[in-house]
This record gives structure tokens, sequence and C-alpha cells, in this order.
């Protein structure tokens, strides 16, 4: 498939995981890739594994001078921004009565704070038929023992979405949610250990966990004209886990 020739992409959080797994099916449908992340090891292995239509620029999602520094060397060398994947995100586990201002500072920071700036100045770059998506969760629909916080950052994201839908009316942008559920990462093995990990895939009515491949073909739908209807909508790739 073909769906997103000559389009250019930028995937926050691209350098691993699930933003690298969409980075892959985007370039593979024929879309020039942004990877933006604080690390340039995994940037540079992932660009070096995307061949020529990837290109990476390091920074934070938490630095609006570093956004801007994207967005930027975007717009000097394609001029626009087709697809937004804001798609970084970090997570910990936190119980109520254990939650400190660093826990909650540091994951809203990143999860809302960062996607807020980082959609907000890609704007300018976007025009009628770009797509935004956004990475939410199964677990900001559901209750999740000491992941409060994590989880209302994946809320927050929700309702971005219906109200920026609502905002964009007009200009032909669309915005959605993608909503993993347990999807072999480098952050999900980290932040929830690997048994537990994959007793929670095993737990879902699929019957396993996730990989990066199946919410990266997910993503390409949400970034091609095949969704051209959804906006304001979440899809979630997540083995049924919320939906039963
Ligand atoms: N895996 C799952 O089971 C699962 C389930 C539901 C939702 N999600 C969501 O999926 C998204 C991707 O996570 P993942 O599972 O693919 O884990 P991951 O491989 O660790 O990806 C997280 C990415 O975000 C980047 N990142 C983190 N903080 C950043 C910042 N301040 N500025 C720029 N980039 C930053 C990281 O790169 P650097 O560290 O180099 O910056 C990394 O590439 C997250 O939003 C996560 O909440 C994951």
């Amino acid at each position: 498939m073909s769906r997103l020739k000559g389009k250019t992409a930028v995937v926050t959080g691209g350098g691993t995981g699930i933003g690298l797994g969409a980075a892959k099916r985007f370039v593979d449908e024929g879309a020039f890739v942004y990877l933006f992340g604080r690390r340039q090891e995994p940037l540079d292995a992932a660009v070096a594994q995307l061949g020529p239509s990837a290109r990476a620029v390091r920074g934070s999602v938490t630095d609006l001078s570093d956004l801007d520094r994207l967005y930027a060397a975007v717009k000097a060398e394609r001029g626009r921004v087709d697809v937004l994947f804001a798609n970084a995100g970090t997570g910990a586990f936190a119980p109520l009565g254990e939650i400190t201002v660093e826990h909650y500072d540091q994951i809203f920071d990143v999860n809302v704070k960062g996607l807020v700036f980082t959609v907000q100045k890609a704007l300018p770059l976007m025009t009628k038929g770009s797509s935004i998506i956004l990475t939410g969760s199964s677990t900001g629909v559901m209750g999740t023992p000491q992941f409060s916080i994590y989880s209302a950052t994946k809320a927050a994201i929700r309702n971005l979405a219906r109200s920026w839908a609502q905002d964009l009316r007009g200009t032909g942008i669309r915005v959605n949610v993608l909503s993993p559920g347990p999807t072999k990462t480098e952050l999900a093995l980290e932040v929830v250990g690997e048994e537990a990990f994959n007793a929670l895939g095993s737990g879902t009515p699929i019957g396993r966990v996730g990989n990066p491949s199946e919410t990266g073909a997910v993503a390409a739908f949400l970034a091609s004209s095949d969704s051209s209807y959804m906006t304001g909508g979440e899809v979630f790739v997540d083995g049924g886990l919320a939906q039963v």
C-alpha cells in the first residue's frame, strides 16, 4: 500500500516502541518521517533502520524551544506536516497516598503539556487533509491500581481530541486518539515488569500482548484518507482489554 505517498509525518517518541512501529509503517506506505525524542542513540538506530525517508531531531516535548527547532527543520525541508503522531509519553506507578509532586509533574508535563504544545506548534504547517493522532491508552477508560496519574493524563488526552475536533471545524484537519493496550515496548517492560506484563496480555480477550507493528497499522489507517470521516474519536488497539 502507498496511502501516504509524498506525505510528511512527524512522530514524537519515534525512536522506539509504538512510535517506531508507526514510523516504519508510515515509511513503508510512502511517507517521509521526522522522529523526535531526547536520546540520540535510539534515534540514530531508528534512522539507520528506516533509511533515507527518515530523519531525526533530538529534543524534549517539554521544552518549547526544542519543539520550535523541530518544526523549523520540517518547515525548511518539507514545508508542511501532513501527519502528526503525538506519541511521546512516560509513566510510573504510585498508589494514592504516595503520589509526589515530582511524580505528578513529570507525567503530566510530558503526556499532557508536552502533547498540547507538540500539536499547537505543528498547526501552522498543517492544511486540509492533515491528520493528528494522539497516543492515549486503554488505562484512560479504566481504573488501574497505582496508575491513577498516568491514567488521568490519558483521559485528559481523550478530551483534548474531542475539544480540538471542535476547534478544527472547517479546517479539514482531523484529530483522533489511538489507545494501545499492553504493547511490547521498553516503557511497558520497564514500568510493569516482564512477568506482570505478559500476564496482562494473557488476560485480554485476544490472549497476548500486542506488537508495535499492530499499533503502527492502525496509526497508518488514521493517518491516511481511509479514515477521512473520523475525527474526535478513539480507536483501541488493546486486544479487547478495555472493551469487555
Ligand atoms: N506499551 C504499552 O503497553 C502502552 C500502552 C498504552 C499506551 N502507551 C503509550 O504509548 C506511547 C509510546 O510508549 P511506548 O510504549 O512505545 O514506550 P517507549 O518505547 O519507551 O516510547 C516512549 C518514547 O517517548 C519518548 N519520550 C519520552 N519522554 C519524552 C520527552 N520528554 N520528549 C520527547 N520524547 C520523549 C522516548 O524517547 P526518549 O526517552 O529518547 O526521549 C521514547 O521514544 C506513550 O505515550 C505511552 O504512554 C503504551
